[in-house]
This record gives C-alpha cells, sequence and structure tokens, in this order.
C-alpha cells in the first residue's frame, strides 16, 4: 500500500461519499474509517466497500484521548481527512455540549496524535480538515463568503467549527503540521441523515406529512451535490498547497421557499401525483433561534488554482437524489425508526 489514510466520519453522509471514492479510486491505498456510529453513522452506506482489501472499518469515538493514540500507532497514518463531526445546527442549539466535545476536542485529539506520530519527519503527511461554510456567519443580500472573509460564525454547531479550523491552523503555525483546510456549502443527495432540509422533506412527502418551513422561508442557502464535494476533497488532499484554505460551493444559491417548491414539483412527477398536491404540504413553523439569513460561496479560488468545479446542474442533482431516496425506502425506514421519532416529535412539536 502506498500510503495509509485515516477517514474519519466515513460512516456518515459526505464521509461515506468520500471513503467510496478514495477505495475505489486508489486501489494501492488502504482506507481506514474511524467513526463512531451515532444516530447519523450508518454502515449500510458502505456495505459495497466491506470486501474490498484496502478498506478497514474502525469503530471508536474521537472524544477518546487513548484510543485515537493507540490507532495512530497500530496504522502509522501518512493522512488524516477528518470529516467526523455533530453537523446538525437545530441538535447543537439543543445540546451544544456534544458539538464542543466531538467538533473542538475531538479534532483537537487527532492534532494531537498526528504532531506526535509524523513529529520526526512531516514529509508527505497531511491533516486535511473539513469545514463548512458557516463559520463566516450570515450574509446580507449580496456579498460572497471568500476564503479571506473573517469568521462571525452564529450558531453553536459553526461555533464549534470555527473553534476547530483556528485549532488545526494554531498547530500549523506552532508546530508547523502540515495541514489544508476547506470550507464547503450546504450538501445534498444520496445517504444525507433526513434531520437535514431535503431529505427530510422527501421522507415527509412520500409520507403526506407536512413540511415545516422555518420563519418566512426566504433564508439563502448554496447547494452542492455530494458527490462533487468528495471530488473537490481529492482535488484539494492531493494538490491543495499546504497551509491554505479552499472554499468550495455550488455556484447555486437558493431561497428556502424556491428550493422546496421546485422539490415539490419534482416529487409529484415521481410519485405521479397531481400538480401542486406536495406543495400542498408546505406549513410555516416557528423559525430557529439564531437562523442565519444567507449563505454564497465564492468557490473561484479552487476553480482557478485546482481546475475543480461541480459537475452537475441542480435540476439533474435534484432528480438523482428524489430517486435514490425513492428506491431506497428500506434505508429511510431503518434510519427513521426508533430514536427518530423522538427527536421529530421533539423538534417539530
Ligand atoms: P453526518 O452527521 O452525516 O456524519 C458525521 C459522521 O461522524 C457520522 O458517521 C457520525 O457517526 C460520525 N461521528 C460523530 N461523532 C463522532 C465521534 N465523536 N467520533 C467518531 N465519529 C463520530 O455529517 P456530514 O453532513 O456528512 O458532514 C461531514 C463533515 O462535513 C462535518 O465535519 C461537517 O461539519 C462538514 N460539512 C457538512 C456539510 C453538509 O451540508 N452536510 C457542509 C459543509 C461541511
Ligand atoms: P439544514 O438542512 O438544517 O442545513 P443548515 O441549517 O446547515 O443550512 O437547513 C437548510 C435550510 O432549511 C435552513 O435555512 C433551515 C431550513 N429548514 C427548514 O425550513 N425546515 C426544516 O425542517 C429544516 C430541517 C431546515
Amino acid at each position: 500500500m502506498s500510503k495509509i489514510i485515516l477517514i474519519t466520519g466515513g460512516a456518515g453522509f459526505i464521509g461515506s461519499h468520500v471513503v467510496r471514492l478514495f477505495v475505489n479510486k486508489y486501489p494501492n491505498y488502504k482506507i481506514v474509517n474511524l467513526d463512531k456510529l451515532t444516530y447519523a453513522g450508518n454502515l449500510e452506506n458502505l456495505r459495497d466497500l466491506e470486501s474490498l482489501n484496502n478498506y478497514v472499518f474502525e469503530k471508536g469515538d474521537i472524544v477518546d484521548k487513548e484510543y485515537i493514540n493507540r490507532l495512530f500507532k497500530k496504522y502509522k497514518f501518512d493522512g488524516v481527512i477528518h470529516l467526523a463531526a455533530e453537523s446538525h445546527v437545530d441538535r447543537s442549539i439543543t445540546n451544544p455540549m456534544d458539538f464542543i466535545m466531538t467538533n473542538v476536542v475531538g479534532t483537537v485529539n487527532l492534532l494531537n496524535a498526528a504532531k506526535e506520530l509524523w513529529k520526526d519527519n512531516y514529509n508527505n503527511k497531511l491533516f486535511y480538515h473539513v469545514s463548512t461554510d458557516e463559520v463566516y456567519g450570515s450574509l446580507g443580500e449580496k456579498g460572497l463568503f471568500l476564503e479571506s472573509t473573517p469568521y462571525d460564525p452564529q450558531s453553536p454547531y459553526s461555533s464549534s467549527k470555527a473553534s476547530s479550523d483556528h485549532f488545526v491552523r494554531a498547530y500549523g503555525n506552532t508546530y508547523n503540521l502540515p495541514f489544508v483546510i476547506s470550507n464547503c456549502s450546504n450538501n445534498y443527495g444520496p445517504n444525507q441523515f433526513p434531520e437535514k432540509l431535503l431529505p427530510l422533506f422527501i421522507n415527509n412527502i412520500r409520507q403526506g406529512k407536512k413540511l415545516p418551513v422555518y420563519g418566512d422561508g426566504n433564508f439563502t442557502r448554496d447547494w452542492l451535490f455530494v458527490k462533487d464535494h468528495a471530488k473537490a476533497i481529492d482535488k484539494i488532499y492531493h494538490y491543495g498547497k499546504e497551509g491554505e484554505t479552499y472554499n468550495i460551493g455550488g455556484f447555486n444559491e437558493w431561497k428556502n421557499i424556491d428550493l422546496i417548491k421546485v422539490l415539490c414539483k419534482q416529487m409529484d412527477i415521481a410519485l405521479n401525483k397531481d400538480q401542486g398536491s406536495s406543495q400542498s404540504l408546505i406549513t410555516y413553523v416557528k423559525d430557529r433561534p439564531g437562523h442565519d439569513k444567507r449563505y454564497a460561496i465564492d468557490a473561484n479560488k479552487l476553480k482557478k488554482e485546482l481546475g475543480w468545479e461541480p459537475t452537475l446542474q441542480f435540476e439533474e442533482g435534484l432528480a438523482k437524489t428524489i430517486s435514490w431516496y425513492l428506491e431506497n425506502q428500506e434505508w429511510m425506514d431503518n434510519v427513521t425508526s426508533g430514536e427518530y421519532q423522538n427527536y421529530y416529535k421533539e423538534q417539530y412539536k
């Protein structure tokens, strides 16, 4: 094996797409997927890889320092691609401490383990930290987030991610640890846990349940198909400049309510329902506290320097996403049984 790479959070939504891309594209890399399998982690996302000999799964918690140190000694990783995180803003409002533990303490545990393992020779080593555009805060009607935009996180989730980004840069600055960071906009696609907008609404439409739109629905997000994010991570891991930050985005801004109406139209077609029937499920509900108004990414640095661009038009990506969820109802039924029902009741009571 020419490289041994640790991917954290590989059983989650984005992580599973990154693991699959690396395992298939680089048969001479050994990919170790470390995941705690929280409610958001699901080994079903990776069943097709289980028999491959360049893929290993390790169940563990990045908050457990001793365990992490043992894992780094066992595998002697050449690189780390760190995606493990608590990732949902609404849950961070209910329970900020989980976010501090995993996103901040867990990241520092990984940084310490990498620093210790690589201390004699940083050559060809890399700590890649996967982050979010939410660290930049909220935009008004105009403007885009650049890599130089000052951090201004507004939710417990984005504050914990901002803190982890700062720690990664601090380890670069203080200990010369080789790192890159990317900050990406909202992802959508197969395997996303149905607490996030699109899979939640797809599942509700399928079941004829209401679509809870927060506030007036005029909040703007930039949407990127998850496989395009995974491709960007591949480019940045291999060709990104050490110590740099890259913004990743879809060049694809939507107001929530407009996006939801497009989703409803496509769902009516996919389910052979009368046009307008999914849209009739829209219900405006109490706004999320501290709801960020607008995120919009300028991803031109990545485009110019590394030649990355999104490959899918949004309508096409959305159609693929809808088909995946409708063809994988068992996946959806499994992740929405049990604890999810309590979460849903509590969040949307
Ligand atoms: P996710 O919630 O779907 O998956 C997170 C994974 O991390 C799960 O498999 C979970 O089991 C694992 N995990 C959680 N706590 C852990 C711990 N203590 N130890 C080990 N594993 C743990 O998240 P996602 O949407 O795939 O996001 C992945 C990364 O990308 C996160 O760092 C997130 O901040 C970032 N990101 C997400 C988006 C998005 O739109 N989803 C956008 C930009 C950046
Ligand atoms: P979400 O998928 O939670 O991602 P993020 O908050 O990280 O951007 O939400 C996307 C947008 O959709 C956000 O503006 C909040 C809104 N939203 C709703 O209106 N209703 C919902 O039930 C959810 C989950 C989100």
